[in-house]
């Protein structure tokens, strides 16, 4: 999704936001632009379609004549203050003039993510106004809105100064000069300079804009108007300021800012802040000044390098053992779960509750799934497990009584979160304790929860989300054993079994993580392959989804994952000797079963890759190749450790493809929109 980074300080601001913009890759772009007010204090603007090294390229080679606006020198493109954004194209296609920033009459500059769901209505009253649009986005509604509103705040300026002032000044007419042409009345602005120190002419332009918007934004804007003054705006979509000592900072995440610093402010819904060299004003949801607290993260730039690795999932993938020592630390004892590990209040909300409703998209749809099985197989606790975008847009019944948990990498998912806040609504009713399980601290998710479990796997740059998953069931897990304790469904026996395994998973892992050599030879079978087919029981089927999701979104091979017993009730018909059948054959109760069915598609012709454990003794044989993943795997082991090596095998796939493997094509990481 959109990413967002501005700054003002003392230094030129371009090298630190093209750096917050390569940082915000992975969120998945298209296309990318960046405005600074110049040492004119004019906006120039460059954008560009594609990498941001494409920008960069341009920033290098710009020329004077190719500024957008007039520039009176040849100087660089430098800025003590500006804004900038990658564009994931939701209104209008990947185009340059579609990227952001969008400025309006060289005097407004504006970044966005999210949408504005009534920018047609606002563009048909602004074209009545005289504004021209020079895209199709939603965001350039932004810029003319905030200028319309600059105009009133300073015409009400110069009304009440136009007496002593100059006779010449009159209320102004709202312009509607194209890009690039002179900005408005000088005179004008000289009034409005001798106000501006006592004025908050953008602060009061932005807030009253923001009343016209519906839907959801982060919003960055600049204006020459007030050229010492950022403003930060959200609502529904995420917004950090990072503070630095004489410098300020926004971007959509904190991973942007790190090289410049550890200290964050996480806006709040509806908060509006001013932003200026030396101070940062916060103005609630109803216009009160807050203070917000400064965070310091632990995370360093370090983090989010790639490192020895040629891609951020490769890195991520063989990041598994250390995110589930990090996700378990302080979670477990010796044999035991800490039930307060999901809060303080935690047991006495567990002992209340009769059932549980998993809410998430995508892979960590896939985590609730897994839980599905273990809550009811092992604590006889109902778990009903639905994708956010489905569950938010029909009537649910949700029982009182109900565990309602999101599981979330980045905690913004827009679907995940309106179906929380959904639900928060049936809270004055019904007893819903809300959980979140979220990689992310300080997200929406955790902010909008009553309980928050982070899983600690450090920040997941690859749109492909692996360790994310990982510490995800690692958490869920814990979960597991914190519900049945606390329910009286659990043995002592059982907890310590579930402890036992988990403090085995990060060897487990690593065991796994081995057979790279061997998963880069089958990966070649997929090579000319348009399809394959992925088949699990039990826990396996859900691992299989999450394989068949990982290959076809990093690979683009058409991927599918069935119930191995549902394979006589259609797919077996697409079984013959093109089409690569992904099993996982854990050694457990199903294994027998599993075995038939594998003859089944034997018995077509069909092509077999079957990662089993060393226990399950199926053999190498013609249409059969076996790879021994794990040994000695147990219940909630198996289908973490399982995963492993299908993620490899995308990976390795993705590579010999040649695809984009960190930011495959039409995906973002954080997807922030519905
Ligand atoms: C996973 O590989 C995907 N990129 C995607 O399915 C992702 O899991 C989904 O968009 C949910 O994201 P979240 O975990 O941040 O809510």
């Amino acid at each position: 999704m959109c990413g967002i980074v501005g700054g003002v300080a003392e230094r030129n601001i371009v090298p630190i936001l093209l750096e917050g913009l390569k940082r915000l890759e992975y969120r998945g772009y298209d296309s990318s632009g960046i405005a600074i007010l110049d040492t004119e204090e004019q906006i120039q603007r460059i954008r560009s379609l594609g990498k941001i090294k494409n920008l960069e390229q341009k920033i290098k080679t710009i020329d004077a004549s190719n500024l957008v606006a007039r520039r009176r020198d040849d100087q660089n493109f430098q800025g003590k203050i500006g804004i900038a954004h990658t564009r994931w194209a939701t209104h209008g296609v990947p185009a340059e003039n579609n990227a952001h920033p969008h400025i309006c009459n060289n005097r407004v500059a504006v970044v966005h993510n999210g949408i504005i769901e009534n920018y047609q209505q606002l563009k048909t009253q602004q074209l009545e106004q005289g504004y021209r649009f020079t895209s199709e986005t939603d965001t350039e509604v932004v810029a003319h809105c905030v200028h319309r509103e600059l105009v009133n705040v300073i015409n009400n300026i110069t009304l009440s100064n136009t007496t002593s002032v100059s006779p010449n000044v009159t209320p102004t007419v709202i312009p509607s000069e194209a890009e690039g042409s002179p900005t408005d009345n000088t005179q004008q602005q000289k009034i409005l300079r001798q106000a501006q120190d006592d004025s908050d002419l953008l602060l009061q332009a932005v807030t009253n804009a923001l009343k016209h918007f519906e839907g959801a934004y982060a919003l960055g804007v600049v204006a020459t108007d007030d050229p010492d003054t950022l403003i930060a705006a959200r609502k529904g979509s995420p917004l950090v300021i990072g503070v630095g000592i004489g410098e300020h900072f926004i971007a959509s995440d904190v991973s942007a800012l790190l090289p410049v610093t550890q200290s964050f402010i996480f806006l709040e819904e509806g908060d509006v802040a001013k932003i200026t060299r030396e101070v940062v004003t916060i103005y609630d949801v109803n216009g009160e000044q807050v203070e917000r607290p400064v965070k310091i993260s632990n995370l360093t730039a370090h983090a989010v390098e790639l490192g020895e690795h040629r891609h951020y999932m490769h890195k991520e993938i063989f990041e598994q053992p250390q995110a589930v020592i990090d996700t378990l630390e302080g979670r477990i004892t010796q044999d035991h779960v800490l039930v307060s590990a999901f809060g303080y209040e935690a047991e006495a909300i567990f002992k209340t509750i009769q059932q549980i409703q998993i809410i998430a998209c995508g892979t960590s749809y896939h985590s609730g799934l897994v839980a599905k099985y273990w809550f009811e197989d092992i604590v006889g606790v109902p778990c009903q497990v639905e994708v956010a975008s489905e569950y938010r847009y029909r009537n649910p019944v949700i029982q009182d009584n109900t565990l309602f948990v999101t599981i979330s990498q980045s905690g913004e998912t827009a679907d995940t979160l309106a179906a929380l806040q959904q639900i928060k609504l049936l809270k004055k009713v019904k007893n819903i304790p809300t959980l979140t399980i979220c990689n992310v601290p300080e997200s929406s998710l955790t902010r909008e929860s009553d309980l928050t479990f982070l899983t600690h796997a450090g920040p997941e740059i690859g749109v492909a989300s692996t360790k994310a998953f990982t510490t995800q069931l690692v958490a869920l897990s814990l979960l597991l054993t914190a519900v049945g304790k606390s329910m009286s469904l659990m043995s002592e026996e059982q907890e310590q079994k579930i402890v036992h395994g988990l403090q085995k998973l990060p060897g487990l892992i690593r065991k796994a993580l081995q057979h790279e050599e061997k998963i880069i030879e089958i990966a070649q079978c997929f090579a000319e392959r348009e399809s394959a087919l992925f088949l699990g029981r039990g826990t396996m089927y859900p691992i299989a989804m999450e394989g068949a999701l990982k290959l076809k979104e990093i690979s683009y091979i058409h991927a599918e994952a069935y119930p191995a017993g549902e394979l006589k009730h259609g797919p077996l018909a697409l079984i013959d000797e093109h089409i690569p059948v992904v099993t996982i054959a854990p050694h457990d109760d199903l294994l027998e079963k599993l075995k038939s069915n594998l003859q089944e598609v034997k018995a077509r012709g069909g092509q077999m890759i079957v990662f089993e454990d060393e226990q399950s003794n199926i053999s190498s044989e013609p249409g059969f190749r076996v790879i021994k993943a794990t040994t000695n795997v147990g219940r909630i082991t198996a289908p973490i450790t399982f995963n492993v090596p299908l993620q490899l095998l995308s990976y390795h796939v993705a590579l010999i493809k040649g695809t984009d493997v960190d930011q495959p094509r039409n995906l973002a990481k954080s997807v922030t929109v519905e």
